[in-house]
């Protein structure tokens, strides 16, 4: 039957196609106001895009656990073999705008969200093991140099490999980004992977430190910068073709969970920092242990309501689950909440996206676009402590076990005694093959074009200290790409 046509307000409308004039030429009266408010809503349709990560793509799905780890964890979502936990995934591309090409190399944002029992838990990672930076101080200094230059209003490669050549801790990341994993295919053959150190609590009381790692089964596939050129000349919206038309077909794209668990005292005796973003723990000292299976089964009716305003944030644990000192994560823990408030309102965790899926209580009250009243349990109960019995009250019986820290305040050099080599040569020397190394090196010798020969000097420099086959290699593919660009002219 045909739906009657309304003002928000639900008054019926008689015409949608003529503005009322006064007479058939016009000009247009006042009192119009479903003009008005069409052109006003109109106007109020984008909302700020994120100030990284704008581009994405996203999908609802199912969490199933096939492993037992409750000796690690009392999270409820991996409470018992066979459980199941709904949850929402966004991929994204860090760089570019909310209208970037898909196929642009560049991490891959890799965010998960899942509604469990006790509240939502939010993994909000990239398909890298690492980062460029290690302290947050430098996160903003980082993402200019991938934003535009103010006064070109061009992505520039001398602001960014100036500030990775002298930023050594960037080496391991760098090397990612430009190695094939740097451009995946679709956001189904790539890896995701929690990247920081986390922590896992048991019921006993127990932490154990915890990195989770989210393994593609529908494989790797990449493509070489000159095969993106050619599908961004057919399509710039390839990521969003492949995810939305995968689960439409009913073809639904699957990732094996897989957690490294390191007990809480070995973090004193690794040889490097386990709380450091930008290292990796290797596989021989922390195996793989496998949790359960993540599959991505319904696309969201509405990308805007559904995607672009889902709001991820590490912030954002369940009783189990728990940070680390990392001190790249302790600044995200604030980041992430503060640009929701920004981006879409003090109430963006009542979205119907981000709402848990869990009883909800609080004693936060008003605020803008407040739609829900309160959650206090008890309508007399606005404020905390309180008399009133069935009014919401804290559970002792989640507190997490405290965790040691000492040390005095300063602020310490994070780059003195820092071994920044020796895990990007075990990926350079024992992780790829010949033909990756190849690629490796021309890819860098692209992305060098145009750069101060005493910038690229500094970043050869580096990449010696891993390997001095590294930097011969990148030397020769510039040359050879210098080469052909004069045959060319
Ligand atoms: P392993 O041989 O056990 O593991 C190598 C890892 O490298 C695999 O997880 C593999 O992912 C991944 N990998 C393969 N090619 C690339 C690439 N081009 N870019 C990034 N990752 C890639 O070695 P170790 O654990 O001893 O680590 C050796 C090096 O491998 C590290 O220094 C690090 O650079 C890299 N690495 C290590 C990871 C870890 O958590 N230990 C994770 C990812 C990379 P897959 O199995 O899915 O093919
Ligand atoms: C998005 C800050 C490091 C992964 C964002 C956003 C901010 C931010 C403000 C936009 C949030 C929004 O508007 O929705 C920071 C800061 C960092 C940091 C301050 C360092 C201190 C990292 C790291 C990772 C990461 C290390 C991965 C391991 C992501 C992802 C998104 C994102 C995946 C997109 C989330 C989504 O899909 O909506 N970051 N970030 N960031 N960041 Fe970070």
């Amino acid at each position: 039957m045909t739906k009657r046509l309304t003002t928000t307000a639900g008054a019926p409308i008689a015409d949608n196609q003529n503005s009322l004039t006064a007479g058939p030429r016009g000009p247009v009266l006042l009192e119009d106001y479903q003009l008005l408010e069409k052109l006003a809503h109109q106007n109020r349709e984008r909302i700020p895009e994120r100030v990284v990560h704008a581009k994405g793509w996203g999908a609802y799905g199912t969490f199933t656990v096939t492993n037992d780890i409750t000796k690690y964890t009392r999270a409820s979502i991996f409470a018992e073999v066979g459980k199941k936990t709904e949850l929402v995934a966004r991929f994204s591309t860090v760089a570019g705008e909310l209208g970037a090409a898909d196929h642009e190399r560049d991490v891959r944002g890799f965010s998960v969200k899942f509604y469990t029992d006790e509240g939502n838990w939010d993994v909000v990672g990239n398909n890298t093991p690492v980062f460029f930076v290690r302290d947050a101080y430098k996160f903003p200094d980082f993402i200019h140099t991938q934003k535009r230059h103010p006064k070109t209003n061009l992505r520039s490669a001398t602001a960014m490999w100036d500030f990775w050549s002298l930023s050594p801790e960037a080496i391991h990341q760098v090397m990612i980004l430009m190695s094939d994993r740097g451009l995946p295919q679709t956001p189904m053959h790539m890896n995701g992977y929690g990247s920081h150190t986390y922590s896992f609590w048991n019921k006993d009381g127990e932490r154990f430190w915890v990195k989770f790692h989210f393994k593609t089964l529908q494989g790797h596939a990449h493509y070489t910068n000159r095969e993106a050129e050619e599908i961004i000349g057919r399509t710039r919206e390839g990521y969003q073709e492949a995810l939305f038309g995968a689960i439409e077909k009913g073809d639904f794209p699957k990732w094996k969970l897989c957690v490294q668990i390191m007990p809480e005292l070995d973090a004193e005796k690794t040889p490097y920092n386990p709380f450091d973003l930008t290292k990796i723990w290797p596989h021989s000292d922390y195996p793989l242990i496998e949790v359960g299976i993540m599959e991505l089964n319904r696309n969201p009716e509405n990308y805007f309501a559904e995607i672009e305003q889902a709001a991820f944030s590490p912030s954002n644990k369940v009783p189990g689950v728990g940070f680390s000192p990392d001190k790249m994560l302790q600044a995200r823990v604030f980041s992430y909440a503060d640009a929701h408030r920004y981006r879409l309102g003090t109430h963006y965790e009542a979205l119907p996206v981000n709402a848990p899926r869990c009883p909800v209580h609080h004693y936060h009250k008003d605020g803008n676009m407040n739609f829900f009243g309160q959650r206090t349990g008890h309508l007399d109960a606005y404020y905390e402590p309180n008399s009133f019995a069935d009014s919401a009250k804290e559970d002792p019986s989640v507190a997490e076990p405290p965790l040691r820290i000492s040390g005095d305040a300063a602020r310490y050099n994070h780059r003195e005694g820092n071994d920044d080599y020796s895990q990007p040569r075990a990926l350079h020397d024992k992780v790829m093959n010949e033909e990756q190394r190849q690629r490796l090196y021309q890819n860098i010798a692209e992305a060098m074009q145009g750069v101060p020969d005493e910038i690229i000097e500094r970043m050869l420099g580096h990449y010696a200290l891993v390997t001095p086959v590294f930097a011969d290699g990148v030397r020769a593919a510039r040359a050879t790409l210098n080469g052909s660009l004069a045959a060319a002219e």
